[in-house]
């Protein structure tokens, strides 16, 4: 079974002409979630990161485990006003309207080799933010990996300048 056979597309969410992927349905099968997460780790092995950054939620889901098979640290971006040190931060262009992301300042060591994992490469408008971020704190950007990727948003366009890979596109 593929990875892909376990996201459940959901029509008109959260608005309608949009495609949902869900990936709760790959997280709560075992064999899955393991495999996924497998897989991350040994393309991002290569790289040799010194930290994986994961934006959140969904970030977390997968940037975390891939930290703790590789044995190195895990850096959380958040959502504003939830990290409770200096922070720094970058407002991104959304569809309508911004959003903004933030990092604790001293999260990286300057120089760090930072590998981004997130569950969905869309716009790329996320991912970029949050490569913006880790060089305004140092660290050296290495490459990107994701369960899923919209092919068709072309978010790869936008983080050119990267390593990009997906396990499963659309
Ligand atoms: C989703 C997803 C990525 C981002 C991708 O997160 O987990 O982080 O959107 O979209 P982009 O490439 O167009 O930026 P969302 O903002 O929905 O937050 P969540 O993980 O907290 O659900």
């Amino acid at each position: 079974m593929e990875f892909r056979d376990h996201i459940r597309v959901i029509m008109d969410f959260p608005k309608e002409g949009i495609s949902y992927k869900d990936v709760t349905t790959l997280l709560k099968n075992g064999e899955m979630y393991h495999a996924a997460i497998d897989e991350l780790v040994e393309r991002i092995k290569p790289w040799k990161p010194d930290v994986i950054v994961g934006p959140e939620a969904r970030g977390f889901l997968f940037g975390a485990p891939v930290a703790y098979a590789l044995g190195v640290g895990f850096v959380p971006v958040r959502k504003p006003g939830k990290l409770p040190a200096q922070t720094v931060s970058e407002t991104y262009a959304l569809e309508y309207g911004f959003d903004t992301l933030e990092v604790h300042a001293d999260a990286i060591h300057p120089g760090e080799r930072v590998v981004v994992v997130d569950d969905l490469l869309a716009t790329g408008g996320t991912t970029l933010a949050t490569a913006n971020l880790m060089k305004k704190i140092g660290a050296e950007m290495v490459g990107m990996g994701f369960l899923i990727e919209l092919a068709f948003l072309k978010g790869r366009e936008k983080l050119a300048d990267y390593s990009v890979f997906s396990l499963v596109e659309y």
